[in-house]
């Protein structure tokens, strides 16, 4: 049925398949999973308690942005669900066309720009689905308006604001379409955003007895040592890891009409440069850090070479847009292969063996 409605969606402009394909799924019409992987299940201990992942396979930031069907997703078999990015204020994003299906690259590129209704609405959507999550995990990814004064100061808000309405944050410093975003990643911005985030957390810990984690999303385009310069504050202010990768600006490989189009580009031709980002990110790090890893995942077999390489969980988001919701599914039974055929009883054993 995913295959015909698939083929639907795809007649549709891009951006009016997404927009359709939110309302389904809040209308309780997306696919049910009842597939259990327990060899994929991931604990994250954190000071102050263990976030547990009933499976290592989510569903990346973008997809949800106002948070209005984690649960769906959650349902359709991924172990968590990133939602956001939001910023303070609602914001438009750039102007449309802003997303385009590059089909023979199995690729996007978009350049959204962070459109989305604000942290008020993203929180009373959260409040709602909150207690109705039951084993699945809901990150909750925040940035920062194209227009604010203090770009660091967006942060803080939104950390504030949601804080107790979800799982674990995720500070999105790394999407290539809001102007100096990016910048964000330089080494002393970098300690002083994170030396602010740090200490809002340690207020907020104080004053409601609960901690989360907090983990910091960078691009694919960084040298290996703009790396170690993010792994470096990240371990300093004590984050609790890393989402290795947000899209690229590279455009290195792809044949469609779309290649030229500005904006971050996702999908399959961004596995191996992600992955690498990722391999050093783990070396950097000396596995004190949780790494994440995202960027071109579409099989089993690519989400078990971001767990070799130092992941511990694995995103994506592309992929689904040529191969539907049902791809979670997929993807676990396929993994679940794979480690057993190469003797590892969990996921976790496999965490950065083939480094
Ligand atoms: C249309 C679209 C919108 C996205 N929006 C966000 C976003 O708001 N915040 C964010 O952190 N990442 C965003 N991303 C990046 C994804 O979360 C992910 O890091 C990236 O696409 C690589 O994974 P993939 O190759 O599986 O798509 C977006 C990606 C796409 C394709």
């Amino acid at each position: 049925m995913y295959k015909f409605a698939s083929r639907a969606l795809h007649v549709l402009q891009p951006e009016d398949a997404h927009v359709l394909t939110i309302r389904l799924l809040k209308a309780g019409l997306g696919p049910v999973s009842s597939l259990d992987t327990p060899e994929l299940a991931v604990s994250v201990p954190f000071d102050g308690g263990t976030l547990r992942f009933r499976n290592c396979i989510g569903l990346a930031a973008g997809f949800d942005k106002n948070a209005d069907a984690p649960l769906a997703m959650l349902k359709a078999g991924f172990g968590f669900v990133e939602c956001g990015t939001v910023t303070p204020l609602a914001q438009a994003g750039n102007p449309k066309p802003r997303l385009f299906r590059l089909t023979e690259d199995q690729a996007v590129i978009n350049r959204m720009g962070f459109n989305n209704e604000g942290l008020d609405v993203f929180a009373e959507h959260m409040e709602r689905h909150l207690p109705k999550r039951g084993k699945g995990v809901i990150g909750l990814n925040i940035g920062a308006n194209k227009d604010a004064t203090d770009r660091m100061a967006d942060y803080v808000t939104g950390l504030k604001r949601l804080w107790g309405l979800g799982d674990y944050f995720t500070v999105n410093i790394s999407s290539p379409n809001t102007p100096g975003l990016r910048a964000l990643q330089g080494k002393s911005y970098l300690d002083d955003l994170l030396g602010q985030i740090a200490e809002t957390r340690a207020a907020l810990k104080a004053a409601t007895g609960r901690n989360m984690p907090v983990f910091l999303k960078i691009a694919p385009d960084l040298t290996p040592a703009e790396i170690a310069d993010t792994v470096e504050p990240t371990l300093k202010h004590g984050l609790d890891g890393l989402i290795v990768s947000n899209t690229t600006l590279s455009r290195d490989g792809l044949t469609s009409r779309f290649r030229d189009e500005a904006g971050g580009m996702s999908g399959a031709p961004l596995f191996e440069l992600s992955t690498t980002a990722l391999r050093i990110a783990r070396e950097a790090s000396g596995g004190k850090l949780t790494l994440i890893g995202a960027g071109g995942v579409d099989s089993g077999a690519r989400a078990y070479a971001k767990i070799r390489a130092g992941a511990s969980l694995v995103q994506l988001y592309s992929a689904m847009v040529y191969h539907g919701p049902g791809l979670a599914d997929a993807i676990r039974r396929d993994l679940v292969v794979r480690l057993k055929a190469d003797g590892f009883r969990s996921v976790t054993e496999a965490v950065g063996t083939g480094l």
